[in-house]
């Protein structure tokens, strides 16, 4: 993905990363943007999928018409139906005249259903038959309204289970999901990190009127390391408050230290984790997902065994080399000491001129009295040689 295309996306959707797991998520939205497909979006809560959805409406042929966002999951049971359908009057008690839904202010644009998960069932059927006709009624009337809206869901809850429990109905999950977007945590990308927290500061840098001078390396080591329960939403609040309260551009692990809770888990500020230590199964959306990153671990490690597997060999060739060599260095060695007649000074000659007149006749006897030879073998200078055999009487 090209940088100007990173650069458009962040500058008109608000939309940061630069993971391979992000690229491969924006290229999804642009494939599928101009589409009419319904798209579902699920990912931990503060992962981003409102971001994504907005950002799929505004690349969408729709852009021109309403974006509405309906959280199903803060309306009262009760009141999201009338809310998403409209009502007439009389239709319930309250309902004193005629509304419109969501889904007729709607129409030609998208509707974003945020918490899909937390529909009520008899909704939800409702809900299905739009999505297949178009259709619907308004609460207390017969008359059929087309609409054309385009559906984008979203929910941190994972569908299959509640599907399972009979809370979500079956083929809406299928109509839903012509295409699904499964947002990773921020734990599973600390690649993002940095940009995000680049990002973050200096957009409140710059409504402050303060230059945004960067994060020291340590600090930024420690936000690496973090679960980020809350996500992108986490660290979004974090990196503002630090920077409006310290109103000085700059954070450093001092500075950092002070808004972090004090009992850090340890493994928070040792090193940044690989990415295969980070298997977030249980928290995972999706249990396919979870399944291939434990597939992928399983398949990393297998390969750092075959490695540490192949670097032992290779110590253990050299080792067996090495020995080899030992075993068949000593016979010469041997050989030297035992055939070369080295002089036996034993009793009471054993004093230093002995030991070194011996010496050095044995070595010119050796190199049959070449004193160049002799001087290098025992390692001083000819002047020196020269002075010792006059010294010994040596000739
Ligand atoms: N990739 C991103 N780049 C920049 N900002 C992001 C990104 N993802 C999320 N954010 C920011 O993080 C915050 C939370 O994002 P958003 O509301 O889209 O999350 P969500 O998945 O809908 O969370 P929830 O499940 O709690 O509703 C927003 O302020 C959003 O702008
Ligand atoms: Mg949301």
């Amino acid at each position: 993905m090209d940088k100007s295309t990173l650069d458009l996306l962040k500058s008109q959707f608000g939309l940061v990363g630069v993971s391979p797991k992000m690229i491969e998520i924006f290229r999804t939205i642009l494939k599928v943007a101009p589409t009419d497909l319904n798209v579902l979006i699920t990912g931990e809560t503060g992962t981003g999928k409102e971001v994504v959805a907005n950002a799929i409406h505004k690349l969408s042929k729709r852009k021109k018409f309403p974006f509405i966002s309906v959280n199903c999951g803060a309306i009262p049971e009760t009141l999201l139906e009338s809310e998403l359908f409209g009502h007439e009057k009389g239709a319930f008690t309250g309902a004193y005249e005629q509304r419109k839904g969501y889904f007729e202010v709607a129409n030609k644009g998208t509707m974003f259903l945020d918490e899909i998960g937390e529909m009520p069932i008899g909704t939800q059927v409702k809900l299905l038959r739009v999505l297949e006709t178009g259709e619907f009624n308004r609460l207390g009337s017969t008359e059929i309204r087309k609409v054309d809206v385009r559906v984008i869901a979203a929910t941190n809850k994972i569908l299959e289970e509640e599907i399972y429990k009979g809370t979500f109905r079956q083929d809406l999950y299928y109509r839903l999901k012509n295409l699904h977007i499964i947002l990773p945590p921020l734990r599973e990308r600390p690649e993002d990190i940095p940009i995000l927290i680049d990002y973050f500061a200096e957009k409140t840098c710059s409504r402050l009127g303060i230059k945004y001078q960067g994060i020291s390396l340590d600090a930024l080591n420690i936000l690496r390391g973090l679960q980020w329960e809350g996500n992108v939403r986490e660290l979004k609040n974090l990196i503002e408050t630090i920077i409006q309260l310290e109103k000085n551009g700059f954070i450093t692990i001092e500075i950092l230290k002070k808004y972090l809770p004090p009992a850090l888990p340890p493994y928070v500020v040792t090193e940044q984790p690989k990415e295969t230590s980070l298997i977030p199964i249980s928290r995972s959306p999706e249990t396919t997902l979870g399944l291939e990153v434990i597939f992928k671990t399983l398949l990393d490690l297998k390969k750092d065994v075959e490695l540490l597997k192949g670097a032992i060999n290779e110590l253990n060739a050299k080792v067996d080399a090495l020995s080899t060599n030992i075993i068949e260095l000593k016979p010469e060695a041997y050989h030297i000491v035992e055939t070369d007649g080295f002089p036996n000074i034993s009793g009471e000659n054993v004093n230093l001129e002995n030991i070194e007149k011996e010496i050095i006749s044995y070595t010119l006897k050796k190199y049959k009295g070449n004193r160049r030879l002799t001087a290098k073998a025992l390692g001083i200078s000819e002047r020196t040689l020269y002075r010792k055999i006059n010294q010994y009487n040596l000739t």
